[in-house]
């Protein structure tokens, strides 16, 4: 076996890191490069995991928006500590993100809703994500009736259509290598400064 062949270039900053494989994840990705899977952990220490889309990434956070009073919500409210995962097939790569989620503020989830699809911006409203719902016909009426309330108006942004930006804590960088051998760097936040770890795959 060759010698330390590609194994990843330590970055001072896991931002800086991360910026690189999204964009070569954005090149070879068939969809949604932006997709991550969402932890997060019920009051009674039950783990849950669901996928959202990242709208937006920065030094202060990963952002995702979504209905606050949907399971992820409701469990969020009571346990802020949650867990993201990117995983890249067309790379084979994974990255694993610890931290704290905080609500978006008004001003920012109207930016994002004002951005929306207006068939997505109705079926916020028609949605009571995470609730039981009776019939598929139920979700089409409340569609057509959100449809015919809202035609030809500004669509305003329901009060639970939100967001949340993930602080993190902590963010692993997990390379595919030859017979499993894969390369893994961990980068955890420590009195503000991030110390980076290899660890064995
Ligand atoms: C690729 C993909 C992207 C998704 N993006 C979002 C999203 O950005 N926000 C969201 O609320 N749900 C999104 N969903 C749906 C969630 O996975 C989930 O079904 C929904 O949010 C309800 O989750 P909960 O009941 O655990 O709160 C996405 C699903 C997939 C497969």
């Amino acid at each position: 076996m060759k010698k330390n062949t590609n194994i990843i270039k330590i970055e001072r900053d896991p931002l800086k890191l991360f910026k690189k494989w999204f964009s070569l994840a954005k090149l070879k990705e068939i969809n949604d490069p932006n997709a991550m899977s969402l932890s997060t952990v019920s009051s009674n220490m039950q783990p849950s995991s669901r996928l959202v889309l990242m709208k937006h990434f920065d030094q202060n956070g990963f952002v995702f928006n979504t209905n606050i009073k949907s399971k992820k919500g409701s469990e969020i409210k009571k346990n802020a500590k949650v867990c993201l995962n990117f995983y890249w097939k067309s790379i084979r790569r994974q990255i694993r993100i610890e931290g704290r989620a905080t609500l978006l503020n008004i001003y920012e989830a109207d930016l994002y809703f004002s951005n929306r699809p207006t068939g997505s911006k109705i079926g916020a409203w028609a949605s009571s994500q995470s609730k039981s719902l009776k019939s598929r016909s139920e979700l089409i009426n409340r569609v057509k009736k959100f449809e015919k309330k809202y035609a030809n108006i500004i669509i305003p942004r329901p009060s639970y259509w939100s967001g949340y930006i993930v602080n993190p804590n902590l963010f692993e960088f997990w390379k595919d290598m030859p017979y499993r051998l894969h390369d893994r760097i961990q980068y955890k936040k420590i009195k503000g400064v991030w110390k980076t770890t290899r660890l064995y795959p």
